[in-house]
This record gives C-alpha cells, structure tokens and sequence, in this order.
C-alpha cells in the first residue's frame, strides 16, 4: 500500500506557483487576488477559509476576506457579490459553503461572475467542464485529479465508482473520470443514499472515490483488493484528548482499509490541502483572463 500524499504534492505545486508569481511581479503583471466570503463563525468553515488565505500568502497571491453576519439578506449578499464583480482588482471569488438556510446557494452561485467563479459552481462553468469547454473546474476534484497524475495512476478502462453526488465533487468528480483524457477514460459507477447493495458496486471498483460526509463508511469488505481509494471526507469528531478538542476523520475506515489498497489518501493530509492547490490554480487562470465567457457579467 502507498500513501497518495496530498500535503508533499501539493507543497511541491505551491513552490511552482509561488515561482510563477514572482516571475508575473518582475514583469509588472497583475498579481492574482482572490476574494473569499465567510458566513457566519462556523469552525469547521473558519479553518477552510482560514487556510485558503494563508496559502494565499506563502506563494504571493493577493487575498480578501469579506465576513458577514449569518442574518445577511439574500439581495443584500448577492448585492455583495456584484459589487466584487465589478471590482477590476478581484480576479476570483469564493462563498464558502455551507451558509444560511435562508439563502439560496444555486443564486449564490449563478450571481458569481463566470469569469470569477474559481470554485466552477456557477452552472456556466459546470456546463462548460461537462462538455470538455475551457473552465474553472471545482476545486475538490481538480485537486483529486492533479493528485491522480502526480502519482501516474492508470485509470483508463478502470472502473470508477464515486460514492456522493454533489454539486462540489461527486457530480463534477464522475464528468472528469469518465472524461475521454488522463486522468479519465473511466468507466464510472455514481452511487449515493438511495443506491441498494452499495458493496455490489464497490467490490468490482478498480477506483473508489469516497465523497459523502459520513465518517468511516467505507469498510474493508467493500473494497477490493488492490483498489486505489480516494477519500473526501473531513468531519470533525469530539476528541477531548486533543488540544483543539477534535480530530478529523474521513469516510474511509481507514486502519481497515489501507492494508487492502494500492493506493489510498489519508486524512489529514490527502484530500484536503489538494483543494487549496485547485482553487489557486484557478485564480492564477481567473488573473490570467484564461477563459473567454460569452455571457459574463
Ligand atoms: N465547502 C466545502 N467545500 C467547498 C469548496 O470547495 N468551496 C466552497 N466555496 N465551499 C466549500
């Protein structure tokens, strides 16, 4: 079994990114500025965030982060939105997810400039990904994908079975990995909640891409020998023993599971900082007017 090791690749991928930065600052060029909003105080959310403008910082990007009450209006966050669409200095924006019940995300993210949308949630992104169109592609499985090839895993002809259905990975996750490109070329198998026999499914699976938030799900007897698993989860457990009080666990039973691996992504570790590594990416893209939007705000 060997470890698809998110944090050494991603720490390799951040040390080119912060080159071409510098690189772009010697020219006189716009440095990439990402903006980010955060709803509310939710830990779990604070840490994402937290970590996506720090890692703005190490490699030289330009970040903003706009906080608002969880009692902000619907108009009054997409009247936010616009006004950051309209800002020449801010190449990309994010609004972390999850926020308020009262606020629709899917107008979230259909208000998100296009051009700006570096989570590729706005559904002019996701349609143009879906038809191999240039496009900010979502963060999560971009980064899954980056760690893919890093590790020159084989997966054409594969079998690809992703557990979740997401708008953020599943979804996105199964278009890329059946994709007629490397990583891709996969024959895939979505599952979810309402999926009957799940292992029936999984035991045949060459790939397992485990995206549904539910901590140590994915059992040994689901899994094949040999199978290369890909482990999305991150939930918080109470953990007294720890300083923070909790530690993080994916959905892959983990001890269980990674004897019978090829190749399998821990937690922390995998997943997690590959994210960080496809968003900047995508705002080096969104900076570098990359993409040509028809109908752009
Ligand atoms: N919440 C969980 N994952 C994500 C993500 O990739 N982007 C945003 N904006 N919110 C999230």
């Amino acid at each position: 079994m060997k470890l698809l090791d998110g944090k050494a690749t991603a720490e390799a991928i951040k040390k080119d990114l912060a080159l071409e930065v510098s690189a772009i600052k010697s020219k006189g060029g716009k440095v990439p500025h990402l903006a980010a909003i955060l709803i509310g105080n939710d830990g779990a959310s604070e840490t994402y965030v937290g970590s996506k403008v720090k890692t703005c910082h190490e490699i030289g990007f330009d970040s903003t982060l706009l906080r608002f009450d969880p009692s902000i209006s619907e108009s009054e966050l997409l009247h936010q939105i616009r006004e950051i669409n309209r800002n020449p200095e801010i190449d990309g924006l994010i609004v972390q997810s999850p926020i308020p019940s009262h606020i629709a995300f899917s107008k979230v993210t259909e208000t998100i400039d296009p051009a700006k949308d570096v989570d590729g949630f706005n559904p002019v992104n996701s349609g143009r990904m879906m038809q191999n169109l240039p496009a900010f592609v979502a963060a999560t499985p971009k980064g899954i994908v980056s760690l893919l090839e890093h590790y020159k895993i084989e997966t054409s002809g594969k079998h690809c079975v992703v557990i979740g259905r997401s708008n953020i990975v599943g979804m996105p996750m199964s278009i890329l990995m059946a994709r007629n490109s490397w990583p891709g070329n996969c024959t895939v198998t979505i599952c979810h909640s309402k999926t009957v026999n799940l292992e029936k499914y999984t035991l045949s699976a060459d790939i397992i891409i485990a995206a549904l938030g539910k901590p140590g799900f994915l059992k040994a007897s689901a899994v094949a020998d040999g199978a290369v698993v890909v482990d999305v989860g991150i939930t918080r457990i109470a953990d007294p023993s720890r300083k923070s009080g909790f530690r993080l666990q994916g959905d892959v039973d983990f001890e269980q599971v990674a004897p019978k691996c090829s190749y399998i992504t821990p937690v922390p570790g995998g997943v997690g900082p590959m994210t960080i590594i496809g968003l900047l990416q995508n705002t080096l893209l969104a900076s570098k007017r990359s993409f040509q939007f028809a109908n752009s705000n």
